[in-house]
């Protein structure tokens, strides 16, 4: 009996202690509770499977290497959908139930955002891997968020990219835009393509909206049809980008279409798509070491059902760098408990991560080159690289 009351005292307390922080111990070993939101079902499966694996991969190298701090890293795995309702459904759990500090995620801006506001309020720490979007990071009054941060370029830079890339090298004139208004991601970057496509002298000859709901596109595509431009530029994900570029052949429409990385999956549909180009935040084909080196772990780790290593997309990439920014800050910051000691030191990053070497700006994003890639039926290749 009485043992009984010591061991749930013990119980009791060990909850109390990680509900304080997300840190604890369970027999001796301290543990630090590392939250991955990342949406492993809803429309874009595979963005959430690559942030889990490349993430997972990070914390592993971290824990054979002792842990951070001495602390063993626990993650926890929550599917946040790239939709904000079970994304800060998601955000809520962790850090309520849980007592996460220290979060990696979201993939998509849209859910990115709400969760952002939710760590400003409660003072955790969350690193997007992938959110592109300016207000990922910067509020409605263009404030920095404290705690937010994000191991990928913005969109600015990524629709600027694009536009050079559509009217210096396959020498564009003019446009169609398409786009989801309701996506912050997609909204913003085909705003910022426009912006810089027109003031390098392009013409933009029409842009129509549809909604993530829409599996039938002929009524935009009827106008592209007509309008014949050099490029049609769709800044969306994966499972529009097949659906529209499916139906885009069928009516015979040969302008060359053009997106950014939410074209990045293994699920992309390479015969559709073939004759595109988008935007990337990496390629395999670089030769770098901190590249090379990730390939083959990655490649260690995980398989194909055929058996053959799996190559890491974007995601999985950025996801591993948004692990390593954290830990490495940690680690410079000398602590796993205090979040603003931790939230200075990933402030003053400076690491060589797979995506290129990472440094942040006063609002907390990452300077880094784009790469372009061009789909072909036989797969995705590497283009060019285009500098900030
Ligand atoms: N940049 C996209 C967004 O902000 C997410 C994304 C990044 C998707 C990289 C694919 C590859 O919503």
């Amino acid at each position: 009996m009485r043992s009984l009351k010591v061991l749930s005292l013990f119980v009791i307390l060990s909850m109390i202690l990680v509900a304080c922080g997300g840190t604890g111990s369970t027999g001796g070993a301290k543990e630090l509770k590392v939250a991955i939101l990342a949406p492993l079902s809803g429309p874009v499966p595979t963005f959430g499977v690559s942030t889990r694996d490349g993430a997972l991969l990070a914390i592993e190298e971290w824990n054979a290497k002792g842990g951070v701090n001495g602390y063993t890293i626990v993650p926890i795995v929550e599917d946040s959908q790239c939709t904000p309702e079970p994304a800060v459904n998601a955000m809520n759990k962790v850090v309520d139930q849980d007592g996460v500090k220290f979060v990696i995620g979201e993939v998509c801006s849209k859910a990115t955002i709400p969760i952002s506001e939710i760590g400003t309020a409660k003072k955790v720490i969350v690193i997007s891997g992938t959110s592109t979007a300016e207000a990922v990071t910067v509020d409605a009054n263009g404030n920095t968020k404290p705690y937010t941060f994000r191991a990928c370029f913005i969109d600015a830079f990524q629709g600027l990219v694009g536009a050079k890339f559509a009217t210096e090298k396959l020498g564009a004139k003019t446009t169609f835009i398409m786009l989801d208004q309701a996506n912050d991601y997609v909204k913003g970057l085909a705003e910022e393509f426009e912006k810089n496509f027109t003031a390098m002298g392009g013409t933009v000859v029409g842009k129509e909206s549809y909604t993530a709901k829409d599996t039938d596109f002929s009524t935009i595509l009827a106008k592209i049809a007509e309008a014949k431009p050099d490029v049609v530029y769709l800044p969306d994900y994966y499972n529009i980008v097949n659906l529209v570029t499916k139906q885009a052949k069928e009516k015979g429409i040969t302008s060359a279409f053009l997106g950014g990385d939410g074209w990045d999956s293994a699920d992309l549909d390479v015969v559709a798509a073939a004759g595109g180009y988008f935007t990337n935040h990496y390629s395999p084909d670089d030769p770098r070491p901190e590249v090379v080196n990730f390939l083959a772990a990655y490649g260690a780790k995980y398989k194909n059902d055929d058996g053959t290593a799996k190559v890491p997309d974007a995601l999985a990439t950025l996801a591993y760098d948004a692990a390593n920014m954290l830990f490495t800050a940690m680690t410079t910051a000398g602590t796993v408990e205090d979040v603003d000691k931790v939230k200075v030191a990933l402030e003053g990053i400076k690491i060589n991560a797979v995506s290129g070497a990472i440094t942040l700006d006063a609002k907390h994003n990452p300077v880094k080159a784009a790469a372009i890639l061009a789909v072909t039926a036989e797969g995705v290749k590497f283009e060019a690289s285009i500098a900030p």
